[in-house]
């Protein structure tokens, strides 16, 4: 089998080492992929959102399955595209993977399902913005209702910083999304559909802020870990009743079926379970400790979901390790990231038991491997229990070289505490 990955992240390599463990899976291409990906998987110079470039590439290469990983090509229609030529693609078609691209859109969709989250206001104008605050108090809540990678949303106690975010959105020409604030910890919980059948994977922690102890602003995630010993026993059932099947009909009933990963990051507040937001495809950095955890073929389950076969698929078989991913980030990053410094370590790191180094934002530069971007590497461990996991991950970040970097040493550390005193 052939299968070709779209996308150039941690996430994309981790699928692609996922993939390549199946035995039924002899070619694995990736467009346009990065330094680290290259190494083990054949690398097309492709733009990921072109949807007819990507369509014929797929052709060429005789592609059985074609996996899109960033959400900008699945709005842009990519799936779309792929499809159109005939050949299975797993990930939502445009008009559903507006679920991510509108918050609004995915508010007015939860409405309709009697999905739990938090109460939001559209608005286009200042005026409504500051009626907005006023009515939902704060902490205030202010989110760009278009894709923003992660970074279109402010949470603050100033009203001015709201204000000035909204504005700011405004001015871009977005639509801006005020909302109640949701307090208490975060899940990601994904789940692969073919829009019909809904079968989640295991929930996982990503953690948002740069900095140790949740502080600064926020990132495209800067660690994660799986699974999550405090979360309630029902989680997962819960989420599956509540959000994810009513959505996933909802999306059916409208004409618009949601088929490839449907992203729930819930928050389990003091009134229970509430959906933060949808995305449309697989989580990075969680993505890259789920499927660690994965010992079923993520090819086969790619494929029914794309096939519209996911009721025929025997139950999915989970590893009892633990793992846990620290993303190491470029100096400046989020704000302004240095790019071209060299990396070292690399090959020591992966080397290691239990670690696997995922790239992200990396170039080959003759024989040196240089950072090309915000998140340049996810290093992740496995292990028997999270603290396992945790110290061949942190193990793995100490052999890494990148001059400026930084990464957070207290990803999993605070369930790792509260684990080894139970
Ligand atoms: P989003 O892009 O909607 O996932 O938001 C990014 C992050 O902002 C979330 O993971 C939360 O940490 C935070 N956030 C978003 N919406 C809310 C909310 N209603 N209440 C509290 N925090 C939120
Ligand atoms: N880890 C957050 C995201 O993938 O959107």
């Amino acid at each position: 089998m052939i299968v070709l990955v779209v996308g150039s992240g941690a996430r994309e390599h981790a699928l692609v080492r996922a993939l390549r463990r199946d035995p039924g899976v002899n070619g694995v291409y990736v467009a346009p992929g990065n330094a680290g990906i290259a190494l083990e998987a054949r690398v097309c110079a492709v733009d990921p959102l072109d949807g007819d470039a990507v369509a014929s590439l797929a052709e060429s290469l005789g592609a059985d399955l074609v996996v899109i990983g960033p959400e900008a090509p699945l709005v842009a229609g990519v799936a779309d595209a792929v499809r159109a030529r005939g050949i299975a693609c797993f990930g939502p078609s445009a008009d559903a993977a507006r679920l991510e691209g509108s918050k609004a859109f995915a508010k007015e969709v939860m409405a309709a399902a009697g999905v739990p989250t938090a109460r939001p206001a559209v608005c286009t104008t200042l005026a409504e913005v500051q009626a907005a605050l006023d009515d939902l108090g704060a902490p205030y809540v202010v989110k760009d209702d278009g894709l923003a990678a992660g970074k279109g949303v402010v949470v603050t106690d100033d009203r001015v910083a709201a204000i000035d975010h909204a504005r700011a959105c405004l001015d871009a020409g977005s639509s801006v999304v005020v909302e109640e604030y949701l307090d208490g910890p975060e899940v990601s919980l994904f789940a692969v559909t073919d829009g019909v059948t809904v079968v989640p994977l295991r929930p996982a922690q990503d953690f948002k802020r740069v900095g140790d102890g949740d502080t600064g602003p926020n990132t495209g995630g800067m660690g994660a870990y799986s699974p999550l010993p405090w979360a309630p026993d029902d989680l997962v059932d819960e989420t599956m009743r509540t959000v994810l099947q009513p959505t996933v009909d909802e999306m059916r009933r409208r004409g618009t079926p949601f088929a490839g990963l449907l992203y729930a990051g819930l928050a389990l507040t003091s009134k229970g379970l509430r959906v933060v937001e949808f995305n449309a495809r697989f989580g990075d950095p969680e993505t890259q400790v789920v499927l660690a955890r994965l010992d079923s073929s993520l090819f086969d389950l790619l494929l029914a979901a794309a096939n519209g076969t996911l009721a025929d698929l025997p139950p999915l078989q989970w590893s009892d390790d633990a793992a846990v991913c620290v993303v190491i980030a470029a100096e400046g990053y989020p704000e302004s990231p240095v790019t071209g410094s060299v990396i070292t370590g690399l090959a020591e790191a992966d080397a290691l038991e239990g670690v696997d180094v995922l790239h992200a934002g990396t170039q080959a530069e003759g024989e040196e491997i240089v950072a090309s971007g915000g998140r340049v590497l996810s290093v992740v461990g496995r292990g028997h229990s999270l603290s396992a996991a945790r110290a061949a991950a942190y193990a793995g970040v100490a052999l890494i070289d990148l001059p400026g970097a930084h990464h957070r040493s207290d990803i999993a550390a605070r369930v790792d505490a509260a684990a080894s005193v139970e």
